[in-house]
This record gives structure tokens, C-alpha cells and sequence, in this order.
């Protein structure tokens, strides 16, 4: 498990994509490489690859594939080609807005190119900068965070906005590690985040093996915890922001955040400019249902009766007023958010 800090979660090598298959952590660190991008499309429908800023970066990887797949002969054949892989990939999940971000920065690339070849070297260049940009983008989102945070806070989060969801680093625990590398004494608490654990599973695996102390609670612990004045400040990330404000992220989020609003806590965002969907409306926004065994199950221990009615949405909305501040690599928005919002994108034009 040492070696976990000098991985990242997915990455390009010797024209394959090579990942941490994050289903099988925190038992076993597996790596898994693929060479087409029907895999890439499995990996992230299947959870191998999770995380908005993740799965957008391996749809990029997976176009790249798809490029090194094709045997166009001109640039049109190939253009239909990415435009297949492109549809396969959009629709293995639905919320995070940063696949379709990373598939549309692929295929600008590629209606931009000249000849097959020119266009196949230019996209995997492409995809493999936005891995390294990945990176930096936290770090800076990081810093601009870490002042919101004060010495011995104890900071809250839910699911994984770790390295694991990102390429490196980290959005949400992002910002926890450079509050840390800033000199600050803090601690973490972890929800659990049933049904699929990434809190447990994930966030708790990534902070302890980084030496950040981390107490781990279940989902329905929030209330207490907050009620005994064990927490001061949450943050977690984003799968999708809109201009509103409004955000979505993993279920359970907006019971935190409201939890939060009750107890006079601040309720902190993290996510890059690539999470935001400045077009669409809350309604239009569709909520991944997934798979009803998540919950009748817990691994492979059966914990509901037999044919079981099962409602399990993979996300949920936190509406603007429950939000104290949106961290991105551009600055800290604030509310009003329609406004804050506009001024960030105007100033990273
Ligand atoms: O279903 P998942 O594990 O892909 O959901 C992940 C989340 O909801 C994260 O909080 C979000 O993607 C932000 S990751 C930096």
C-alpha cells in the first residue's frame, strides 16, 4: 500500500490507460490496464474509475484509445469513429458533468486536426495534459481553500473527493491536505456514504495512509456529531455545479448540508471549473439511479428480504442557501452565487 502516493488514479503508458481498480480498496491495491475503450466505458460504469474529475479525465483516455482503434483513412472515417466511442462513453453515467467536459474537449481537438495521424498524436497529447493540468488545478483549489480553515478545526466530508476521484490530490481532500501542508493541526471526520462506501472505503484509506488523522462514522452519525460540537467546519466536492448554485454530489450531501445550517457550521465546496454547468437547470439535471443489490446488500452478505422495492439514487441537489462558499482554482465563490459565479469564469476567460 506505500506506493499509493506515488500513483495516480488513472494514467497514460505505452499507448494503454493504465488505473487503480478502486472496487478493490482498501483490501488490495490493483492495477488494471486497458487498451480499448469499451473497457474505459465498463471501468467507469462499474466503479473501477469514480470521481467526477476521474471518470472526466478517463473519458478523455478513452477517446484516445478509440483514436488508436480506428482505421479511418481520412479524417471524416475518423471523426465518425470518436463520435461512436464518444456516445458509449457519455452514457455510462449520467450527473458528473466533467465526462462530458473531457469527451467535448476531445472531440474539439479532433474537428480541429488536419490529417488521421496528426489528429491521433494530438488527442492522446491532449487527453495526457489534462491528466497533469488535473493535478495542478487541485493544488491551486487546494491553496485557495486552505484559508478558510483555521488550526485545530476538525473538518467533515462525505464520499471521496480524494486523489482517488481526481488524477492526483484531490478536490475536497484537496483542500484537507493543504490546510495541513499550510501547518495547521487538523482532523477529519469521514461519513461512511452508504450504499458504495467511498467514505469507508476510500477517504478513510487515503487520509490514514497520508498520516492525517481521520475518525470514520456511519452515515447516521451526522446529526450527533454535529449536535455534540464534534465538527466545525464540512467540505466536500461536486459532480456538478450549476450558475444557480446549485449543487450535485453524492447522495447523502444535501442531509449533511442541512445537518450543517442547523448546527451554525460551514458548509464548503471544492471543485474545478470543469464541474460547473452553467446551461442547465436544476430540473434538467439527471440523477443517476443505480443498481438495486447496492443496497439489499452489503458485499456479498444479502440485508434486505428477497424482491424488495429499492429507491437508490446515486445523487442528490444542495440548493445555494445551504452553501457557504464554492472553492475553485479560480478563488472562493460566495453567495449571491449567480453573480460570484459569473465573475469566476469572466476572470479565467
Ligand atoms: O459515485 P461516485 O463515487 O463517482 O461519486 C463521487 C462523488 O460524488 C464525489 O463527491 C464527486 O465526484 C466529487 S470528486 C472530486
Amino acid at each position: 500500500m506505500e506506493k499509493a502516493d506515488l500513483l495516480r488514479t488513472v494514467e497514460w503508458k505505452n499507448n494503454a490507460v493504465i488505473m487503480i481498480d478502486q472496487t478493490k480498496l482498501p483490501n488490495e491495491l490493483v492495477l488494471v490496464t486497458y487498451t480499448d475503450y469499451n473497457q474505459i466505458a465498463s471501468a467507469i460504469r462499474n466503479l473501477v474509475v469514480r470521481g467526477a474529475p476521474a471518470i472526466g479525465v478517463s473519458g478523455a483516455f478513452g477517446l484516445a484509445l478509440a483514436a488508436l482503434q480506428s482505421n479511418a483513412g481520412t479524417k471524416e472515417e475518423l471523426i465518425g469513429d470518436l463520435e461512436a466511442a464518444k456516445k458509449t462513453l457519455f452514457e455510462t453515467r449520467p450527473t458528473a458533468v466533467n465526462l462530458a467536459w473531457g469527451l467535448e474537449q476531445i472531440m474539439n481537438v479532433a474537428k480541429k486536426g488536419t490529417t488521421v495521424s496528426q489528429i491521433k498524436n494530438s488527442i492522446i497529447d491532449t487527453a495526457k495534459q489534462m491528466a497533469d493540468d488535473d493535478i495542478k488545478i487541485n493544488m491551486t483549489m487546494g491553496k485557495n481553500g486552505s484559508v478558510l480553515f483555521d488550526d485545530k478545526d476538525t473538518i467533515m466530508t462525505h464520499c471521496n473527493a480524494g486523489a482517488l476521484a481526481t488524477v492526483a490530490y484531490g478536490t475536497a481532500l484537496g483542500v484537507i491536505r493543504a490546510t495541513r501542508e499550510s501547518g495547521k493541526n487538523i482532523k477529519v471526520i469521514a461519513t461512511e456514504t452508504r450504499p458504495v462506501q467511498q467514505g469507508s472505503r476510500l477517504t478513510a484509506f487515503e487520509l490514514k495512509h497520508d498520516g492525517i488523522d481521520v475518525s470514520l462514522i456511519p452515515d447516521t452519525a451526522v446529526g450527533y456529531t454535529m449536535a455534540n460540537g464534534l465538527v466545525n467546519k464540512v467540505v466536500v466536492g461536486a459532480d456538478r455545479i450549476l450558475r444557480t448554485g446549485h449543487v450535485f454530489n453524492k447522495i447523502g450531501t444535501y442531509q449533511v448540508a442541512l445537518l450543517a445550517k442547523q448546527h451554525g457550521i460551514p458548509f464548503y465546496i471544492a471543485a474545478p471549473l470543469s464541474t460547473f454547468d452553467l446551461k442547465s437547470n436544476p430540473q434538467d439535471v439527471v440523477i443517476e439511479q443505480r443498481n438495486a443489490s447496492e443496497v439489499t446488500q452489503v458485499g456479498d452478505r444479502k440485508t434486505a428480504p428477497d424482491g424488495i422495492n429499492v429507491i437508490n439514487p446515486a445523487f442528490d441537489m444542495t440548493p445555494p442557501e445551504l452553501i457557504s462558499g464554492i472553492i475553485t482554482e479560480a478563488g472562493v465563490a460566495r453567495p449571491p452565487y449567480e453573480e460570484s459565479i459569473k465573475k469566476l469564469f469572466q476572470a479565467n476567460k
